[in-house]
């Protein structure tokens, strides 16, 4: 392994998601593992501007596996958009003798990972912590299964009262710009419709196909919807459009919003935030840089960072025609 890394800085950028603490407990404990510094940088690049830091050690990151959110804190940072926040940045990677990054976020996070990387060849290794699994290069980031988890639970919740009140419910759930966690959730809670970015169906379709329902004897239903969802302007209006012209049905809507991304990170979470930690330390340590570790076929892989950013992660076409059988 390359002697030329004895310290490594590492935060959490962008959206927080379930995971990310069992990713720096595992970052920093694989740091301690090979007898090199850890560097814990408070939120995220605008504590790098502003040498938010803190060494940390084995024992720093005690009890925080089963925990959600961030102990190192997350923020959007827009002075690291400019290149005198990124001049800040550097000069305080030199004063702290900190020699690589392990970046823990969303493709906000990599993209200035890498423009940190062209501009001073700083080396940098990302791990993608997004409740939206919206990357490409891993099949999983860290806090979707926790999410989809935690969606399941909420969308039974609504079936029961739902039932009850022979009401139609249209739950949005997040992701901005993908479905996954709409089309996983509502399969996995056996809603009867699934509104997603990906595909457009039209207002009228979905109108039809809830007309088909109600004659076909349901009595309550619900519809999963992703909050990037092109298919009615928002959740809101598109309940009162159906509401409007199905009569029969009483409607009520319930955005998840935040709690999605709180909570006790869910075992697969904590397995693979471990091993993703591991993985990117020992990367950086063999000389790599500019690299996202993620996961395939349950085994870790690096993917270069701007295809990571670049790439789009594919709705799974397969499980798309699962949920339309399972809705008839
Ligand atoms: O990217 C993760 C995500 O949770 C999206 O699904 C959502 O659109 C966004 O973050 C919300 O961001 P904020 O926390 O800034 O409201």
């Amino acid at each position: 392994m390359s002697k030329s890394i004895k310290r490594i800085g590492v935060m959490t950028s962008g959206g927080d998601s379930p995971g990310m603490n069992a990713a720096i407990r595992s970052v920093v404990r694989t740091c301690a593992f090979h007898h090199i510094d850890c560097i814990g940088i408070y939120r995220g690049y605008q504590g790098m501007i502003e040498a938010d830091f803190k060494l940390m050690n084995a024992r720093s990151v005690n009890n925080i596996i089963n925990k959600g959110g961030t102990i190192l804190k997350s923020a959007r940072s827009q002075d690291f958009r400019t290149k005198e926040g990124r001049r800040k940045a550097y000069d305080n990677m030199v004063d702290h003798e900190i020699d690589a990054l392990v970046l823990i976020g969303g493709d906000g996070t990599f993209t200035g990972g890498m423009i940190f990387n062209q501009e001073y060849k700083f080396p940098v290794i990302g791990i993608p912590g997004t409740i939206d699994n919206d990357i490409f290069g891993t099949s999983f980031t860290l806090g979707y299964d926790t999410a989809l988890n935690t969606a399941v639970d909420a969308i039974d919740k609504i079936r029961d009262t739902a039932s009850s009140h022979n009401r139609l419910f249209f739950v949005e759930v997040m992701g901005r710009d993908v479905g996954h966690i709409a089309l996983n959730a509502g399969v996995g809670a056996g809603a009867e419709e699934i509104l997603i970015p990906e595909e457009d169906l039209g207002v009228e379709r979905l109108l039809e196909s809830l007309k088909r329902s109600k004659k076909s004897g349901k009595s309550s239903s619900i519809v999963v919807v992703a909050e990037g969802d092109k298919t009615g302007k928002n959740v809101f209006e598109l309940a009162e459009y159906i509401e409007k012209n199905l009569p029969d049905y009483e409607v009520r809507v319930s955005v998840l919003g935040h709690m999605q991304r709180g909570g006790t990170p869910s075992c697969y979470d904590r397995v693979l935030a471990s091993r993703m930690g591991v993985r990117a330390v020992e990367s950086l340590l063999e000389g790599k840089s500019n690299y996202m570790v993620g996961v395939a076929n349950d085994k870790m892989i690096l993917t270069p960072l701007d295809k990571a950013v670049k790439g789009k992660s594919e709705i799974d076409a397969e499980l798309l025609r699962v949920s339309d059988i399972m809705t008839t």
